[in-house]
């Protein structure tokens, strides 16, 4: 389903995974072989491809569709309903004969997550002529990594015969192909990811974000940097380094977060943004969600993160 006042045609495709979290705050963190009692716990719509489509979709302006597989089960309802309710488009989702993805997320005080990802009906996710036709409508094609890299590869190779963008959130780090890497036109990552990435390409990592990000450039045209409460850094082809701050906030649960910061960049550069205003969209967003718990259910919608750029201010911490 498209969003109201969005130009015919998919705009966004994301793909990726759908995962339902079941969400444990711990009030710090267990040893190895220590049991803790948690705080609370909370079953949440998760997964990377589903929020960042949610993400893109509630950004406005945008029509969004996912590419992903769930399970015929309970948990493939919860997520059909998120992402539906946000006006994605699921035709593209198959049901496979698999338990639907699971995510294992905690979460301690000051908001830091740990996740552990059962993938389930993610292993399957295939680009089928469903997904073939969505992409070649689309104008910005959006993947992560918890879905098969050979299906994140074609995707890319999919996006570039169409002209479409591609950005690629290289998250899990894994070991990237050179035939996924070549298609890459934004490569966004963790400061974590981005030192990983680079140690595995060159052997080393400058300590710096300028350096870090020049190094990547070396793989991909653009790269973008996420640094949760402290905001992004934009590196594009023959332009300086831009920091993007982030908006202060309480940091409730960092989960989805990143996720946020993707599918808002993706809807902005869909919609016409330049890379750097895209960012600052993006960082907005991502502050905003960093003040909620759960994946899907912090998400902000457009109307939020108009007025978080504009005041500079995030909604009070739920
Ligand atoms: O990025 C956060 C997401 O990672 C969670 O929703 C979880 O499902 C894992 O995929």
């Amino acid at each position: 389903m498209a969003q109201e006042g969005a130009p015919d045609g998919v705009q966004v495709v994301v793909v990726g995974s759908a995962n339902v979290d079941l969400e444990v705050q711990v009030p710090r963190w267990p040893d190895p072989g220590e049991s803790v009692i948690a705080v609370a716990a909370e079953k949440f719509p998760g997964g990377k491809g589903a929020n960042q489509a949610v993400a893109a979709s509630r950004a406005g302006g945008v029509s969004t569709a996912l590419i992903s597989a769930w399970g015929a089960d309970a948990d493939s309802a919860l997520l059909e309903s998120f992402v539906r309710e946000a006006g994605v488009d699921t035709s593209a989702v198959q049901t496979v004969d698999c338990p639907t993805g699971t995510a294992l997320v905690m979460v301690d005080p000051l908001g830091t997550n740990v996740v552990t990802v059962v993938p389930g009906a993610n292993a399957r996710v295939a680009l089928d002529d469903a997904g073939r036709k969505l992409i070649a409508q689309a104008h910005v094609v959006l993947a992560q990594l918890e879905v098969p890299v050979e299906t994140v590869t074609e995707a890319a190779k999919a996006a570039k015969e169409t002209e479409a963008v591609f950005v690629l959130n290289a998250a899990p780090t894994i070991d990237l192909p050179a035939e996924l890497l070549e298609n890459v036109d934004v490569l966004i990552v963790s400061r974590h990811g981005a030192h990983e990435l680079a140690k595995q390409r060159f052997g080393m990592y400058p300590s710096d974000d300028g350096p870090l990000i020049s190094v990547l450039q070396r793989l991909v045209p653009s790269v973008v940097m996420t640094k949760g409460w402290k905001g992004s850094v934009v590196g594009q082809e023959g332009q300086e380094i831009e920091f993007v701050p982030a908006l202060p906030v309480e940091s409730v649960d960092h989960t989805g977060a990143g996720d946020t910061f993707n599918g808002v960049l993706a809807a902005g550069l869909a919609g016409g943004a330049s890379l750097g205003d895209a960012a600052r969209a993006a960082t907005a967003a991502a502050s905003i969600s960093l003040n909620r718990p759960g994946a899907g259910p912090s998400i902000p919608l457009a109307s939020e993160v108009a007025v978080a750029l504009e005041t500079g201010q995030v909604p009070p911490a739920v």
